[in-house]
């Protein structure tokens, strides 16, 4: 049987995958477990997604670490997915070095401890220039938060005369976004059967197709993200227009 990874056509690849990483407390509970531990076995999905995107080629993928309204949990699962967070990072920058992975972060940084801006500040300068695949956590990150920030931005460069309103369009809007260096995702995909977007690049993602997965994101491997990127490449991108003029 030919092997998922061969079915992809690499000339067709979505050059940017976000991924809505849901799940893992289901995972621990199915498991008897704490929550904490769903988190932690989350790892390996997210080391597997990594290095498969980076195989295949990907340019981009994001991966919704950590959503503004998570502030909300109990404090114990805050804490512990934070401390995850900076010990995968450690325990990751020489294999992300090695493949050549530059790491960027969205977020709204000013809600995080001092010692993860410290060390997300630390691991992006030092991959800043690799030129593989690149790897953006979303990290405290609200869609409409990053909406309503660039629209204040913008009203502020407007009062001070930098730019004039006329100028205002969804071309400059994009550039006082979050992703501005980030093309708009060509897929996203959502692990554990919701069928949600949670506030997750409500702007970028206007043209974005959607691929919903069974899987609970521990269990996440690398044929499930072969079997997304393969039901993507059969779907027809019309942007508004007609079948028919799409296949002229
Ligand atoms: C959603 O599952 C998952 C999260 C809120 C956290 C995901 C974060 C990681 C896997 C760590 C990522 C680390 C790096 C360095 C990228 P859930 O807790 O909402 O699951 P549930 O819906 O089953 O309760």
């Amino acid at each position: 049987m030919t092997e998922l990874k061969d079915q992809i056509d690499t000339s067709r690849l979505p050059c940017h995958i976000a991924i809505i990483m849901d799940g893992n407390g289901r995972w621990a509970r199915e498991r008897g477990s704490h929550r904490i531990f769903g988190h932690q076995s989350g790892i390996t999905a997210v080391r597997e997604t990594v290095e498969g995107a980076g195989e295949l080629g990907v340019k981009y993928l994001t991966l919704y670490a950590f959503s503004k309204e998570n502030w909300c949990r109990p404090q114990e699962e805050i804490e512990a997915l934070m401390s995850l967070m900076v010990s995968t990072i450690n325990s990751e920058t020489e294999t992300l070095i090695k493949n050549n992975v530059r790491l960027l972060v969205i977020g709204d940084m000013h809600n995080l401890p001092d010692y993860i801006t410290a060390k997300l500040a630390e691991v992006t300068a030092i991959t800043r220039n690799n030129s593989g695949l690149t790897l953006i956590i979303a990290l405290s990150y609200g869609a409409r938060w990053e909406i309503a920030d660039a629209a204040k931005r913008i009203a502020e460069d407007v009062v001070s005369g930098k730019i004039d309103k006329s100028k205002i369009n969804e071309t400059m809007f994009s550039e006082y976004l979050l992703t501005r260096f980030v093309p708009d995702p060509e897929l996203l995909i959502r692990t554990s059967g919701e069928y949600r977007i949670s506030n997750f690049l409500l702007w970028q993602i206007a043209y974005t197709e959607l691929f919903f997965s069974d899987t609970l994101w521990p269990d996440f491997r690398k044929n499930h993200l072969y079997e997304a990127i393969i039901d993507y490449q059969k779907r027809e991108r019309r942007f508004g227009k007609t079948s028919e003029q799409i296949n002229l």
